[in-house]
């Protein structure tokens, strides 16, 4: 028995067909055939290659049944072959057409199913960061002294000898210099001069005053840098905060009562501040100011009977360096030391955030382990 295939390759007469009802049972045939083929074209590979087995222009079947059986037919069978062509054509067109359809809304089905959001499954959980302790801390801080009328300034990290030593009142060669070696930028021949990280906030005074008449009454927070070897309470880069005030009558009162201030907003009413004799080029007379212990309460015996190792059983720890500001330095940005006074502080942040959270190494600040900063949301 001859295939399929095998008959559209033929010409009709050489199939043996010669009668109207032979012509349409062939037809029928080729219907069959072309149905059960449609069943299997289900997605878009399949889909093309059916296609083409019956509608390519060169080799698809109803080229062929065109070619083989129409053209070649008797004069009796060609009308007959010809209604039954046009009859499979439409036939053939129409239920390709509806198989496009449906293999494309079979795709985009398929796509959807895949793409579809399980809103039943557990949701992903991002971390939400917050703000380092220093950063919460400067935060701390800065309320305070906007409380009292304070505003922030600000000035570069990198600076000039001048701004950082000269200006301050620390000359070359001051030996104050030394306690504040720093990292010195490897400039190209010929550059006008030298550029330094800067020790300490301090040129931020220098800066403000430069721009402002009195009163002047800003906070300027920020990063320094020193070359000191790091340890449990020493880091090459710290950061701290600077103050400054300048009026026509600021006296030392205004000056104990701000601090006093400052550090009971900061710790707690019941931590009692004093203030001891210091040495700082640029402000007169100095102090180191000293708040009770936070952690054995100022009396210098830790809870479990021992000796407060915070405070080696003094009551006291040393906060920050601060005094009136130097008249010396009024000269270098022109106020008139006659008619103006002040008084300055700069502020380790870094050591303040350690004896305000009980934290026994300022490396942990620098160090980026998670589980530490997790500790302070
Ligand atoms: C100064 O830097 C002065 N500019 C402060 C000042 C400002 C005095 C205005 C008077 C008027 P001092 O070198 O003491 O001072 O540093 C201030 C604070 O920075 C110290 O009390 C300490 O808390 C912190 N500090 C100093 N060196 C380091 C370091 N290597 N690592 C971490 N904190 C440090």
């Amino acid at each position: 028995m001859p295939t399929l295939e095998s008959k559209l390759a033929q010409l009709l007469a050489a199939l043996g067909i010669s009668s109207a009802d032979q012509v349409n049972s062939l037809f029928a045939e080729l219907r069959a055939q072309f149905d059960a083929q449609a069943a299997h074209a289900t997605d878009e590979v399949s889909f093309k290659t059916f296609r083409d087995t019956w509608l390519a222009r060169k080799s698809g079947i109803l080229t062929l049944v065109t070619d083989n059986w129409l053209k070649p037919a008797s004069p009796d069978l060609k009308r007959v072959v010809g209604v039954a062509l046009n009859e499979l054509r439409a036939h053939v067109d129409s239920q390709i057409t509806a198989r496009l359809a449906a293999v494309e809304a079979g795709t985009t089905a398929a796509e959807v199913t895949k793409n579809r959001v399980d809103i039943s499954l557990p949701g992903v959980i991002r971390p939400v960061g917050t703000h380092h302790l220093i950063r919460q801390v400067m935060q701390q801080i800065e309320d305070i002294f906007f409380s009292i009328g304070f505003s922030v300034a600000e000035g570069p990290e990198i600076e000039t000898p001048y701004y950082n030593f000269e200006a301050l009142n620390i000359p070359e060669h001051h030996p104050v210099r030394d306690d504040m070696d720093t990292f010195y930028l490897d400039l190209p021949k010929g550059a006008p001069g030298q550029l330094l990280l800067r020790t300490h906030t301090s040129p931020v005074q220098i800066h403000t005053m430069e721009k402002r008449q009195p009163p002047v009454r800003v906070i300027a927070p920020g990063k320094v840098y020193r070359r000191d070897n790091p340890d449990a309470t020493h880091s090459f880069m710290f950061h701290q905060i600077e103050g400054l005030a300048v009026d026509t009558d600021i006296t030392f009162c205004d000056f104990t009562g701000t601090i006093d201030y400052f550090v009971k907003q900061f710790f707690g009413e019941h931590v009692k501040t004093r203030f001891r004799p210091s040495y700082f080029p640029f402000t007169e007379p100095s102090v180191e100011f000293d708040a009770s212990c936070v952690f054995c309460g100022g009396n210098g015996t830790a809870k479990d009977g021992r000796t407060c190792g915070k405070c080696k059983g003094s009551g006291w720890i040393e906060l920050f360096g601060a005094g009136m500001v130097d008249p010396a330095v009024y000269g270098f940005v022109n106020y008139d030391p006659k008619k103006v006074s002040g008084f300055a502080f700069g502020i380790g942040i870094d050591r303040l955030a350690m004896l305000k959270y009980g934290i026994d190494d300022i490396q942990v600040f620098f160090q980026n382990d998670v589980r530490f900063l997790k500790q302070f949301p």
